[in-house]
């Protein structure tokens, strides 16, 4: 079978990773792989071509991804979805492997209906708020990522007696930053799935302040746009000096973990597996240590849930 991987979307650690097992995978089987560069963009201009194994060699502890990624306005429009199609046939290319959020899932499945052209979606996004999956790839380099940039920011406060208000990613979902609040000893974790309750915190805040608590870590996810009211609340309800940090890009970078490398190994060989299986519109998944797939309808007909024994954590400052 002629197979071809592309990323869509917000890259995420561990794409690397999963391309390289992608083509030695399909090598391995009889199948052919090859690389659609530059995402959906790159699949209108006909950027596809055959991969090897000289090109996945060295690029297993890379961030990012060597095929690249795109958001793409063009595809919204049928003529060059029809484009793409005349590029695809070109090399007979019979399915595509996505590495992409469900925007990326829908892009594909639009095509599919259009043109036939079967796709099997890898949970690929730093935002883990992809139903199905209890990780998607890139998670856990992201998780690392924080967790390394609030130890260092905790060094700081704690000398320097501030409060600091850090925003990390996630879109919609506060999956990063409830998870990097566990993890860090954070006070304050803002996330869009539970209410902050200001009035309370306040009281417990104030009661630590007068014991002699001297610093303040707050985490609050992008998908709330409370950075700023967070930090004036430190300021000038706490009384703490206070400043922010905006964790951004650097969240999406870097080498990926173990973690990362064994998903992206794990999501590539069933992707490939399910193609094998006659299976059509799916998305691979992983849950309890295991890869499989699920229907595209069911994945991005629902929305994921943050597990609720995290949440549950939640309660800062008990
Ligand atoms: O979906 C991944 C993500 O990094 C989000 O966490 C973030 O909101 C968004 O992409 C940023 O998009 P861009 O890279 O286009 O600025």
């Amino acid at each position: 079978m002629k197979i071809a991987i592309m990323g869509s979307g917000g890259d995420a650690p561990g794409m690397n990773p999963a391309i390289k097992r992608f083509v030695e995978f399909c090598l391995e089987v009889g199948d052919e792989p090859y690389f659609i560069y530059g995402g959906l963009e790159g699949l209108i201009d006909g950027k596809i071509q055959k991969a090897s194994y000289e090109d996945v060699a060295g690029i297993i502890h890379r961030g990012g991804a060597i095929i690249g990624s795109s958001r793409s306005k063009r595809w919204y429009e049928k003529r060059y979805r029809d484009q793409a199609y005349e590029n695809l046939q070109k090399s007979d290319i019979e399915a595509i492997v996505v590495l992409g959020g469900d925007g990326s899932f829908r892009a594909l499945d639009v095509f599919k209906s259009e043109h036939n052209v079967n796709f099997i979606g890898i949970p690929t996004t730093i935002d883990n708020d992809i139903y199905g999956t209890s990780l998607c790839l890139g998670v856990d380099t992201a998780l690392n990522t924080i967790r390394d940039a609030i130890d260092r920011i905790r060094d700081t406060a704690s000398t320097f007696s501030r409060a600091f208000v850090i925003e990390t990613m996630g879109r919609e979902c506060g999956y990063l930053a409830a998870v990097s609040a566990l993890v860090s000893g954070a006070e304050v974790c803002v996330i869009p799935e539970v209410e902050f309750d200001k009035e309370t915190a306040t009281k417990m805040l104030q009661a630590e302040l007068a014991k002699g608590r001297s610093y303040l870590l707050a985490i609050v996810a992008e998908g709330t746009k409370r950075t700023a009211e967070i930090a004036k609340w430190c300021e000038e309800t706490l009384g703490m000096e206070t400043r922010v940090t905006v964790l951004g890009h650097i969240q999406r970078g870097g080498n990926p973990s173990v973690k990362d490398r064994l998903l992206g190994f794990g999501f590539a060989v069933e992707a490939i597996e399910a193609l094998h299986r006659g299976e059509e519109r799916r998305v691979v998944v992983y849950n309890n240590d295991t890869f499989s797939t699920l229907a595209f309808d069911e994945v991005v007909g629902k929305r994921y849930q943050i597990p609720q024994e995290i949440l549950s954590m939640l309660n800062f400052l008990d």
